[in-house]
């Protein structure tokens, strides 16, 4: 399989990433630990061994799958991106949202990415994940109540004590990422971006081509609306927040199913699904170091896997984009 390196540094990644987030089960309506463990396994054995996790997702849960999944196998075997600055324990940071865990338990979030928060989340992770490394640690969203150099400063201690191979953000604007380049060389941006979720492009794509760092995207399959599974009427389990999704609504869902059908027809025409049409697309774009795709399941990181041998003409992306423009559907 051919690897990338992410950004300047010799943290090399295989072109698609197993997203971690779905199998914490929160905000995702819960998830089974047996075919997530599965899931990660397969993942391996079909050659795609990035595995992207955070400790929020599932509340230490995702990591620790994460952990029991690859507990047997060589450490040089597979890369973990993890995160960090999502505090659900204290009220320390930037006030984020109000959520409930899985057990119905109220939680306030908060963004925090103090020096000694971050050196301790570090440790915590390396824990859940049963390993002592990690290739790539990230700043889960910014802080604004933590000077961006302070958190550098806590990724560029833990680069010098081995804890961490590389550093990177997440959600960073272009301004946030000049200044993070001040005090440490980052490795990547992890940002939203699919077909249809394209602002990254205006400022943040160039600002990392000119600083040699990565863009990591995520949530390229629109958390599944994108794969044409997803109408007007689906039902969701509790807890799933894709139930209350811009895509649900009418006028959204109505133009995506528009585009649907023509990612439909190109897939049928190439042997080929629409979840692997939309991760090649992904993939085959500026900047990317590799794509993250959710799955919860050995079948959906079966299928999505199958995007590495898929190819998309230039003819086939002058259509896909000349659709998407015509539905107005660029945000
Ligand atoms: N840094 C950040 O702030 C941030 C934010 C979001 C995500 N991420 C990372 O990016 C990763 C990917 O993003 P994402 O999980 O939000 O969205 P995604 O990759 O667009 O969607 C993943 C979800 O779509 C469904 N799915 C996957 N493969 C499928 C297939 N072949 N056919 C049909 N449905 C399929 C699964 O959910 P169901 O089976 O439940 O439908 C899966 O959990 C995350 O796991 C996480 O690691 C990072």
């Amino acid at each position: 399989m051919e690897l990338k390196n992410i950004g300047k540094s010799n943290v090399q990644v295989t072109p698609l990433t197993f997203g971690a987030w779905a199998i914490g089960g929160w905000m995702w309506g819960g998830a089974e630990e047996k075919d997530a463990v599965d899931a990660i396994r397969k993942s391996l054995d079909l050659g795609v061994t990035t595995i992207d996790t955070a400790p929020v997702y599932g509340f230490g849960r995702s990591e620790e799958i994460v952990g029991k999944a690859l507990k047997e196998v060589p450490r040089d075997h597979y890369q973990i991106l993890t995160k960090c600055g999502m505090n659900w324990e204290t009220e320390e940071g930037e006030y984020f949202f109000e959520t409930n865990d899985d057990s119905g338990r109220p939680i306030r979030m908060h963004k925090f990415a103090g020096k000694s928060r971050v050196l301790q989340e570090c440790e915590d992770s390396l824990r859940r994940l049963k390993t002592d490394y990690i290739d790539l640690f990230q700043l889960h969203w910014p802080d604004a109540t933590t000077p961006i150099n302070e958190t550098m400063e806590a990724f560029e201690k833990l680069m010098e004590d081995g804890k961490i191979r590389a550093a990177g953000v997440c959600n960073y604007s272009a301004e946030q990422m000049k200044e993070a380049l001040k005090t440490t060389e980052l490795a990547s941006n992890q940002v939203r971006y699919s077909m249809v979720s394209r602002e990254m492009e205006t400022d943040v794509l160039p600002a990392a081509l000119e600083a040699g760092m990565s863009i990591l995207p995520y949530s390229p399959m629109e958390r599944g609306f994108l794969t044409g599974k997803f109408h007007s009427g689906s039902k969701f389990n509790a807890g799933d927040t894709r139930a209350t999704s811009k895509w649900m609504q009418s006028d959204n869902m109505h133009k995506l199913e528009k585009l649907i059908a023509v990612l439909q027809e190109m897939a049928d025409g190439k042997n080929a699904t629409i979840a692997q049409l939309v991760l090649r697309w992904t993939m085959d774009r500026k900047g990317i170091a590799t794509v993250l795709a959710g799955a919860r399941n050995p079948a959906q990181i079966e299928e999505n896997a199958g995007s590495l041998s898929l190819s998309l003409s230039p003819e086939e992306k002058t259509k896909i984009e000349d659709s998407i423009s015509e539905l107005g559907l660029i945000s």
